[in-house]
């Protein structure tokens, strides 16, 4: 007699599995992930009888030369294309994870609908919508009138089945992983074991027909929704769309992509017609900025291969309390700790009875060790209440020695900065050497000790 089945506790946030169910996994450290489900059992026989029924396979040599590969499916999109690293490519999986409202579905709706009107066959298939609203939300975008196929269905047998139907679409939608359900499993829909199981059966879909399938993927902080992680895994490439639900902009960068780079990101803006594409980025994050406010340092950053500037906003208060505060938005708070330290220990500038604020304007989130110096700009300025010369750009790594250290791209960050108007730049003294003549003046630093605020905005700070 067979035994019953016995059931598991699975981490929702890893997908490990656990024999008796604890407050807190074992393997991730997540607190109240784990969900019962049941235990899926193993192959009879174990692996030695399985490979007794293989076939043995065709080996295919690296080296012959193969058939010329397929063209990558053009987006429509300039931002899109430049992330996936030039196209989406057939029969591969991508996986666009964002937080719930943050503008996945009207991102891949305008995808979709593009490519249905450039006369590919494009499949949107929506879990959490009906069709009326698909088609409100069309309507609003101005793309009532696409050519798009739309399937509004969360059950992964009938999703598949139409599309094993007739020839396999260009591109496919789903919008979202966690909606959708397989029948056979008994765990409710977007728990590990169903994503797994939907994205597995859709990943193979796409390499079996040759479609380029996208999937949707909620992230969210507690365990409730399986995150997306474990679908990263299986999938060629993995995209993050972000940005702060206060402001327009959105950035969409790779995390994973088996066919492009990962350090490109695209920049949208969301309007009341769906999302634009951002090409000037560093004309959208400047504008508003308040040259003359003391704590305001621009910071001629590089996204992937594109330049981006971004204003840093440092606030230095005198603190009530025994532990000063520090908070930081966009940027690492324990970067922020460790350039506190070392301009203390190293430029004799002490924060210890301050509370430190440091905001990256615009909802940008930087993760570029380059924005040392513009993030210790930002704060000797506001501590010594002076403002920075507003036509002055900033940036450069500080090492815990406090020495300045040169960071690629420092011809491109200075073009970039010259076109918008910039006069002057505090770069690493030891930076590329410029090969046509630049317009900017440079400043170089070769210790954190000789940024200098003085308080003549004409002066040079170095
Ligand atoms: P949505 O694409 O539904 O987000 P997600 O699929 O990631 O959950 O977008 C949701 C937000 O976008 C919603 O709060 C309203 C806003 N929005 C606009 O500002 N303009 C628009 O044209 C559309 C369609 C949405
Ligand atoms: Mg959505």
């Amino acid at each position: 007699m067979a035994r019953p089945a016995r059931n598991v506790f699975v981490c929702q946030n890893c997908g490990a599995i656990a024999a008796r169910w604890a407050g807190k996994c074992a393997s991730c450290q997540e607190w109240n992930s784990l969900v019962e489900e049941e235990a899926v059992p193993p192959l009879p026989g174990g692996a030695a009888a399985a490979a007794g029924k293989g076939r043995v396979l065709a080996l295919e040599s690296l080296a012959s030369a193969s058939a010329p590969a397929t063209p990558r499916l053009a987006s429509g999109s300039v931002e899109l294309d430049r992330v996936t690293g030039g196209g989406i490519v057939p029969g591969s999986a991508l996986l666009i994870g964002g937080e719930p409202g943050i503008g996945k579905s009207t991102l891949l709706l305008q995808l979709a609908a593009r490519v249905a009107a450039a006369g590919r066959n494009a499949l949107y298939v929506s879990g959490e919508e009906a069709a009326a609203q698909v088609r409100l939300r069309a309507e609003r975008l101005g793309l009532s009138r696409a050519p798009l196929a739309l399937v509004c269905d969360s059950n992964l047998a009938n999703i598949l089945a139409t599309l094993n139907e007739g020839p396999p679409p260009d591109l496919v939608i789903v919008d979202s992983i966690q909606t959708l359900w397989v029948d056979a499993l008994e765990a409710a829909p977007g728990s590990v074991s169903q994503v797994r199981a939907a994205a597995n059966a859709l990943v193979r879909f796409a390499k079996l027909s040759g479609s380029a399938v996208i999937l949707v993927g909620h992230v969210t902080k507690d365990g409730q929704i399986a995150g997306p992680k474990l679908v990263e895994h299986m999938v060629d490439t993995v995209l993050y769309f972000e940005g702060d639900r206060g402001h327009p902009y959105r950035i969409l960068r790779a995390a994973k992509n088996r066919f492009g780079a990962t350090d490109e990101i695209g920049v949208f803006e969301m309007a009341g017609e769906g999302l634009r594409e951002v090409s000037n980025a560093s004309e959208l994050f400047l504008p508003e900025r308040q040259a003359s406010a003391p704590g305001s340092a621009v910071f001629a950053g590089i996204e992937g291969s594109r330049p981006l500037l971004v204003e840093m906003q440092a606030l230095v208060v005198p603190s009530a309390l025994g532990t000063p505060r520090r908070a930081v938005v966009g940027w690492d708070a324990n970067r922020l700790a460790m350039l506190l330290a070392v301009l203390a220990a190293r430029a004799n500038v002490s924060f210890a009875s301050h509370d430190v604020y440091l905001n990256v304007a615009g909802g940008l989130r930087i993760t570029e060790p380059a924005a040392d110096v513009a993030a210790a700009a930002a704060l000797l300025s506001s501590i010594r209440n002076l403002a920075l010369p507003p036509d002055r750009v900033f940036f450069g790594e500080i090492a815990l020695s406090g020495a300045v250290r040169a960071v690629r791209h420092t011809p491109l960050r200075l073009k970039e900065a010259g076109k918008l108007g910039f006069k002057s730049a505090v770069l690493p003294a030891a930076g590329e050497a410029a090969s046509d003549p630049e317009a900017l003046k440079r400043l170089g630093l070769a210790h954190v000790g000789e940024l200098t605020i003085e308080p003549c905005a004409s002066a040079p700070a170095a």
